[in-house]
């Protein structure tokens, strides 16, 4: 039997990472997907797609979100995943309509933590996130993942980093797709979406018992991986299965 380790040969588990915005945990996520051969999910692009969709049906009016004209929505709204070779990573549709390049602008992020706090969101999201994770060989961001959709996942990652640093890296990654925001707004963005996400009444973003803290501040994406080695190899050293 050969000692090497293939990627499809790797023991297939269920990553979740967590944590606050802009920490990087889709790119880390990502990386850590195209490690492994294994499927990777980015919820927080799900509950920003299901408040594009409530925007642009009247739902949200002037910042303001009604939340039974949502609801109501909810059975209207199907979200898909395909893959993008060009991109590495899956882009996400709504309705067959490709939303990947309208879903990061800051009318959506000022009023997906509104949408993300409703009980009948987060239930349909759930249950189709659950549905992606079936068969494990899967690694999923977002808040509530290591807490609520996978509680038993093998391991658990919880990001976090510097509110001011976290600022930045969105303000250089909107400003590099030519939107016209301000750092200061991004920075009041950052820390009141942190505030709302881990107060909200319905799976508030925390730690689960047993996850393991990242704090990227000062980190490169290699620094991160080599990290994950250190603290998770073991588990897959040797492994065939
Ligand atoms: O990761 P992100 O910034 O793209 O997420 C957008 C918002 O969605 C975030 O403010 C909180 C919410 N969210 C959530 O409530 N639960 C998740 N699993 C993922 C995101």
């Amino acid at each position: 039997m050969t000692t090497q380790t293939t990627k499809n040969s790797r023991r297939r588990l269920t990553i979740a990472v967590d944590g606050f915005s802009s920490c990087g945990k889709s790119t880390f996520a990502k990386a850590l997907a195209a490690r492994f051969g294994y499927i990777f999910v980015d919820t927080g692009a799900m509950y920003r797609a299901v408040t594009l969709f409530a925007l642009e049906n009247g739902a949200i009016r002037s910042g303001i979100v009604d939340d039974e004209a949502l609801i109501a929505l909810l059975p209207k709204i199907d979200i898909a995943f395909r893959f993008n070779p060009k991109r590495g990573a899956s882009d996400i549709y709504v309705n067959g309509d490709l939303v990947e390049g309208k879903i990061r602008t800051i009318e959506v992020s000022n009023c997906v933590s509104s949408v993300s706090s409703i009980g009948e969101v987060r239930e349909k999201l759930v249950a189709m996130q659950q549905q992606m994770g079936r068969n494990k060989g899967i690694v999923m961001d977002g808040r509530d993942i290591g807490t609520v959709v996978f509680p038993d996942a093998e391991i658990k990652i919880f990001m976090t980093a510097d509110p001011a640093v976290r600022a930045q890296r969105r303000y250089d990654e909107l400003t590099a797709k030519g939107e016209q925001v301000s750092l200061s707004e991004i920075e009041e963005n950052v820390r009141s979406r942190d505030i709302a996400d881990q107060n909200r009444a319905i799976s508030p973003l925390r730690k689960a018992d047993d996850a393991v803290v990242l704090d990227n501040s000062y980190m490169s994406i290699d620094d991160q991986m080599v990290w994950f080695d250190e603290k998770f190899g073991n588990l897959f050293a040797n492994s065939q299965l």
